[in-house]
């Protein structure tokens, strides 16, 4: 079974909406760890509409499982990320308009920034990952760009409204997959997994890690983070017979 890596930006969009002190995602971050998060992952966005500064630099220094920074290919995140010294960099697409990061990466159509990003990281010990969606080219373009991993993007797959639909997704994914591992990429995947529909991703042999947010952090806010990330770790593990499509259970 894939490893849970919890992402703490939505306790800060809470925090965010009052302009506040709480609640605080760095303690978020320490109670999903207790609760057996294998790592916590964030997203300092241009806008800095969720994440501050102030929370990656605790995070860094707090965090004993693994920091993964999700970014944004630009001249201030680098600068950010070579300072900060996540033990991994997510390279994402953004825009300031979306809700959430909507489609991975075009490393394609960026090949030339992204590579030099991918290397600039690699050579200050970051690990870099690129979040794709799972297409073939992205995924050889991945390798190509030198990139140790890939974070296929799950969105599809979450927003399948049929069993078909769904079929044809985690087919995708597990396509995706195949092709990174013969590439020698390393597998991660994430964006809309939650608690119906989890399983059948999370037991792709090949993939090592999950990275779930929203789902996780709605939950903890009605039972709090500990029961929160242990519900997912279980859901994680059950091969998801419902495959989160309403009836198809
Ligand atoms: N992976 C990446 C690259 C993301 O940008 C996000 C959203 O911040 C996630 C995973 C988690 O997605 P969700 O919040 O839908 O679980």
């Amino acid at each position: 079974m894939a490893l849970l890596c919890v992402n703490v930006d939505h306790i800060a969009t809470i925090r965010q909406a009052r302009r506040a002190q709480e609640p605080d995602p760095v303690q978020a971050a320490m109670l999903a760890e207790l609760a057996g998060a294998s790592g916590i992952t964030c997203h300092l966005r241009e806008d800095r509409r969720h994440i501050q500064d102030r929370d990656v630099e605790l995070l860094r220094r707090l965090v004993k499982t693994k920091l993964n920074l999700e970014m944004a290919v630009t001249e201030e995140m680098i600068r950010i990320a070579i300072a900060l010294k996540p033990d991994m960099a997510t390279l994402v697409p953004e825009r300031r308009e979306e809700l959430t990061t909507e489609g991975g990466l075009d490393v394609r159509g960026h090949l030339d920034a992204v590579t030099r990003t991918v290397r600039t990281l690699q050579g200050e010990g970051i690990a870099v990952s690129l979040f794709i969606d799972p297409d073939p080219e992205q995924v050889s373009d991945s390798a190509r760009a030198g990139a140790e991993l890939v974070e296929l993007h799950t969105g599809m797959y979450a927003e399948a409204g049929d069993r078909k639909a769904l079929q044809n997704e985690m087919a995708r994914l597990i396509g995706a997959t195949m092709q990174a591992r013969e590439l020698g990429l390393r597998v991660n995947a994430g964006h809309g997994l939650n608690y119906r529909n989890v399983g059948p991703v999370a037991t792709i042999p090949e993939v090592e890690e999950l990275n779930i947010g929203h789902s996780v952090i709605a939950r903890a806010a009605l039972v709090g983070v500990e029961r929160a990330v242990r519900e997912m770790l279980v859901a994680m593990d059950s091969k998801g017979a419902g495959c989160g499509v309403r009836g198809a259970g």
